[in-house]
């Protein structure tokens, strides 16, 4: 935060991008709750009266593929890992006030009301597209059931995203030479007719609001150079039965990245539900908004979200704070190449002390730098900086989240394997 701008006036509402419940907590979840939960205490010591929410994301292909890989139901799969992560957030320390689910009838409804005001303000249009179509699957192939290349880097990318290389967020239809994820057919193009959020009509909006926004210089510098480059207006709606119903619409729910950070919203009404609080003094009032997210996850909410909540008549978020990314071992984090700690497998279930994981993810380095998890390193911060003590004396770890810590023994990895040699297989 700049210094001068630090928000002590008035109360504060923290969020925290909201994980995707296709499979468990891991280490580059940790990477935006531990500071954004330390953040909150801070504020609290401070004297700062402060709401800090999050929820399960449980739309969208990351939760469809999901489910069709295990031949179960989009729903069953969000059921088993919002319960995974409502039990491991205290178990880590992590206390919200509130964490809700984008599934959450509140939810549906207040995507539905703020698609609504985006349309009756003029920011919603109808076209026709020609979009992939697989053949041997019977079905479009939004997002993720499309592999290709992606037409700015040259790396395999899937349909929304270009996760293996430059990481920006792609339009349906912009991949080269297509492939179905599922069977590896190449899709033939059909006419469907979706529906675009006018993301150029707040091109000088985003432009003024970015410059005095607070937060990291990541998300600020990263949005400013995409809205100088130019956007394209952003298709909101995708050919799948799981999801938000666009209002008026069968056949076609909105774009997971329309209803997700609308959860914020969501969590914050139940929050404010059961409290007897005011959802509506952070999101139409005075109050400030701070999010945590990822660095991978600035395009969705400095340029999308601003967007939308101008555009359907609700307050802008005062900070954006956007992390550095992990790696594991010196490698890039990747779930599918096996880069990657599983909080509750690798670490909890070891009996290994939360506090001195949160310890390593606050301490290591700076917050936008990137923070390498390496069990000897975690061993060598634990034993000195925490135990003042030699690796070689360990007994085992300590396994209370608020007691003190005991020597630690570092585990080996291989990243097939983990640190553990029994492993589950993961998403
Ligand atoms: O990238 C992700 O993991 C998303 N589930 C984050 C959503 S943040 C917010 F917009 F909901
Ligand atoms: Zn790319």
């Amino acid at each position: 935060m700049k210094g001068h701008k630090f928000p002590k006036d008035k109360p504060v509402l923290v969020t925290c991008g909201l994980p995707y419940v296709n499979g468990p907590c891991h280490i580059a979840h940790l990477r935006t709750y531990v500071p954004a939960d330390i953040f909150v205490r801070l504020l609290r010591k401070l004297g700062q009266e402060v709401v800090f929410v999050c929820g399960s994301d449980t739309h969208g292909t990351p939760i469809t593929v999901k489910a069709e890989e295990e031949g179960v139901t989009p729903g069953e799969i969000v059921a088993r890992y919002h319960k995974h992560f409502l039990d491991i957030f205290p178990r880590l320390g992590i206390i919200f006030d509130n964490y809700g689910s984008t599934d959450d009838p509140l939810n549906h409804r207040r995507t539905q009301q703020i698609v609504r005001a985006l349309m009756e303000n003029g920011y919603v249009y109808a076209k026709t597209l020609r979009l992939p179509y697989c053949p041997t699957c019977k079905r479009f192939l939004p997002d993720r059931y499309l592999r290709g290349t992606c037409p700015y880097c040259g790396a395999q990318a899937r349909g929304d995203e270009c996760d293996q290389g430059c990481g920006r967020y792609l339009e349906p239809g912009e991949l080269i030479d297509p492939r179905c994820s599922i069977c590896g057919t190449k899709p033939e193009m059909r006419e469907t007719r979706h529906y675009f959020l006018r993301l150029t009509a707040f091109e000088d909006f985003l432009r003024g609001y970015l410059k005095q926004m607070d937060g990291t210089d990541i998300a600020r510098n990263y949005a400013l150079q995409w809205v100088e480059k130019g956007l394209q207006d952003w298709n909101i709606t995708r050919n799948l039965d799981w999801g938000v119903k666009f209002p008026g619409e069968e056949g076609l729910v909105l774009y997971v990245w329309v209803d997700a950070p609308i959860g914020y919203i969501s969590s914050t009404e139940e929050w404010a539900q059961r409290t007897g609080g005011d959802w509506e003094y952070f999101w139409k009032g005075p109050g400030y908004l701070i999010h945590f997210i990822g660095g991978d996850i600035v395009y969705h909410h400095c340029l999308f979200w601003p967007a939308m909540l101008k555009g359907a008549g609700y307050d802008v978020p005062y900070a954006v704070v956007a992390s550095g990314m992990v790696r594991v071992e010196g490698k890039i984090f990747s779930k599918s190449r096996g880069y990657v700690i599983w909080v509750e497998e690798d670490y909890l279930d070891n009996g290994l002390d939360p506090d001195a994981l949160r310890y390593y993810v606050a301490s290591y380095t700076g917050h936008t730098r990137d923070l390498d998890f390496s069990w000897a390193t975690y061993g060598e911060k634990v034993n000195k900086e925490l135990v003042g003590t030699s690796a070689t004396s360990s007994t085992g770890p300590s396994s209370s989240p608020t007691g003190t810590t005991a020597p630690c023994r570092t585990a080996r990895w291989n990243p097939r394997s983990g640190p553990r040699s029994k492993r589950r297989s993961r998403p």
